[in-house]
């Protein structure tokens, strides 16, 4: 009995971290909302907008995200005329990182 209220604390506690979640992971799936989601899938499930585009949730299963932090600030370019060429500050792109890494299920969940 008293493990099984244990265990209910813990996870209660977890639920708690999750629902908090990490400030900077917040911040970048707010602006990957505004900026990336008209064409990106940039949640944990759903399709993209834009076919060709890259669901987020896939990016590291091509690279690790965190070198996405170099592509970020020179601006990516893809090569394809359709994705706008983005050049993000350093905070932006920390947070965009931090929310990345959240979707492979290493970070907090925003
Ligand atoms: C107008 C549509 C559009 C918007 C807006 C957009 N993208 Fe893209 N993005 C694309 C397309 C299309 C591709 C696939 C290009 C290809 O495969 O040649 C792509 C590819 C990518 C890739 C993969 C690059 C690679 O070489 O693997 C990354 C990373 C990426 N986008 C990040 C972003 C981020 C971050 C934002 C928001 C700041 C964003 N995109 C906004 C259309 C868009």
């Amino acid at each position: 009995m008293i493990r099984i209220l244990i265990a209910l604390l813990l996870l209660a506690n977890a639920a708690d971290a999750l629902a908090q979640g990490d400030p900077r992971a917040q911040r970048g799936r707010t602006f990957a909302q505004a900026n990336c989601a008209r064409c990106h899938a940039i949640g944990p499930v759903g399709e993209s907008p834009l076919a060709i585009a890259p669901p987020f949730r896939t990016l590291h299963q091509r690279y690790p995200v965190e070198s996405l932090a170099e592509a970020l600030a020179e601006g990516i370019v893809t090569g394809h005329p359709s994705m706008p060429e983005f050049r993000l500050d350093a905070a932006q792109i920390n947070d965009l990182i931090a929310y990345l890494v959240t979707l492979e299920g290493r970070g907090r969940a925003p």
